[in-house]
């Protein structure tokens, strides 16, 4: 860790704090409105050539490559190895301490291992893999099949933009939460993001939805279908849209993952262009809405 760039960031970016935000959410920076780019999934941000008071701080621990959505998709030389759209990112073979560990469950089925669509998420929020690890770099000649599994960083080291060196440690300490995490000055505590492996301490992911062929008591009916993901359609619109809470299939199941409740582009709270519902989530939980989504409680 180089202390005087925390010290020179913490400097620089003691009048961060005025910034507005969405109801909800951490103040940020962002307007969290319109595009992923204008949320804080963009991670191109703070470009030393854009100046102002974010330059710089996260160049020493992930690649700028100046695009948003290719830290997670690419166009071409995709990361087949996984059900997820052109997806881009490594995804190491990890394995997670699950929800029915946790010796109070009460559930009677067993969660498996995440599926694709919260694997996706956990390529970062687990903090195991840099979150500029990707198989395909921009411009030609920077493809690595051995990426999708494996992250090299003598790979990473050869982007040629601003770009960290040797330390791509990703949404963990000593990566991003080396300054994100509290006791430093001027820097939104982010530890809350960094999710981890031990899942046994949020809602299960890998979970069967237990009435998807009929109503239940306990679950109400996803009547949506969409290709093998079944949604609830409460926005009414008769569209398969990203407001719509939805199970995965994972081969014979439909499954809660990460993404069932969470959109990582940001979801429009009222029409086209307004500010998203708080957290990513698909339906913003005022009420416990979202829960209620999927629970008869
Ligand atoms: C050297 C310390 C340092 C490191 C390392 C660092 N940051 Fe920051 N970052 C800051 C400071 C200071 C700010 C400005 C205060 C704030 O908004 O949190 C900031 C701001 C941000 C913001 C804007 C917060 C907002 O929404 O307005 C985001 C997002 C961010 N950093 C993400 C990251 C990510 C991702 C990484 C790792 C790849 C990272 N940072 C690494 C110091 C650092
Ligand atoms: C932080 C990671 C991340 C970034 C950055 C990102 N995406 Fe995605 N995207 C995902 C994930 C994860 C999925 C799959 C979600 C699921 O499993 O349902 C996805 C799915 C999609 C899909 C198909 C499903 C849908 O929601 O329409 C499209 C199209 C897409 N992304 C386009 C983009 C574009 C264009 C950008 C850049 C402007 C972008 N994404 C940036 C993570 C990301
Ligand atoms: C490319 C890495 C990456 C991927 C993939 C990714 N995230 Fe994130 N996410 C981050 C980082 C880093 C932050 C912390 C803010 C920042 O640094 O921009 C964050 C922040 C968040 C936040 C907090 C937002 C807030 O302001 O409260 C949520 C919620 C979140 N991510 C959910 C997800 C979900 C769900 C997925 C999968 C569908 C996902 N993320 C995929 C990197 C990623
Ligand atoms: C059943 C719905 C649901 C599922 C599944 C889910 N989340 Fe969340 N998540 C939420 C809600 C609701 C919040 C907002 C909590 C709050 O505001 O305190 C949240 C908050 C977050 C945050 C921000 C934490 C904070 O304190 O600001 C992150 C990061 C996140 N989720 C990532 C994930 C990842 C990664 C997965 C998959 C392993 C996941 N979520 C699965 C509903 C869900
Ligand atoms: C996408 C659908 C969905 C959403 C949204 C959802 N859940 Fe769940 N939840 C499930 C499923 C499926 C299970 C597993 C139930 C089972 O097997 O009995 C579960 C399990 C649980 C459990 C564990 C019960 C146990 O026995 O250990 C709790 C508690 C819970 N959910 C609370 C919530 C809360 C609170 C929210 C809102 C933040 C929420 N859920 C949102 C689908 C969902």
């Amino acid at each position: 860790m180089n202390i005087w760039k925390v010290f020179s960031a913490v400097a620089l970016f003691a009048v961060g704090s005025g910034y507005a935000h969405a109801a909800g959410d951490l103040p940020t920076k962002f307007t969290n409105m319109g595009s992923i780019g204008n949320s804080r999934h963009n991670l191109t941000q703070q470009q030393a050539s854009g100046g102002g008071p974010l330059s710089g701080a996260m160049d020493f621990s992930r690649n700028n490559y100046a695009e948003v959505c290719v830290y997670c998709h690419t166009p071409h030389g995709a990361n087949a190895a996984v059900t997820l759209p052109l997806w881009n990112r490594t995804l190491k073979v990890t394995t997670y301490t699950t929800y029915n560990q946790l010796g109070t469950s009460t559930l009677t089925q067993t969660v498996s291992q995440p599926g694709a669509s919260s694997l996706a998420c956990l390529s970062c929020h687990d903090g195991q893999t840099a979150i500029d690890s990707i198989v395909n770099m921009p411009g030609s000649g920077r493809y690595s099949a051995a990426q999708t599994t494996t992250e090299n960083t003598a790979f990473l080291d050869a982007w040629p933009g601003t770009q960290a060196t040797g330390s791509h440690s990703g949404l963990a300490d000593p990566g991003c939460v080396s300054c994100h995490k509290p006791g430093v000055p001027g820097a939104t505590d982010f530890t809350a993001f960094a999710i981890g492996t031990d899942l046994r301490n949020d809602h299960p992911v890998g979970i069967t939805f237990p009435s998807t062929n009929g109503p239940g008591t306990d679950f109400r009916t996803p009547a949506g279908v969409k290709g093998t993901t079944r949604y609830f359609d409460d926005n009414g619109n008769g569209k398969f849209d990203s407001a719509d809470v939805r199970l995965y299939d994972t081969g014979g199941a439909v499954q809660v993952e990460c993404a069932s409740c969470h959109d990582p582009h940001g979801v429009p709270s009222g029409a086209p262009g307004s500010v998203f519902k708080p957290t990513f989530l698909r339906v913003a939980n005022t009420s416990s809405a979202l829960c209620l989504t999927c629970h008869s409680k």
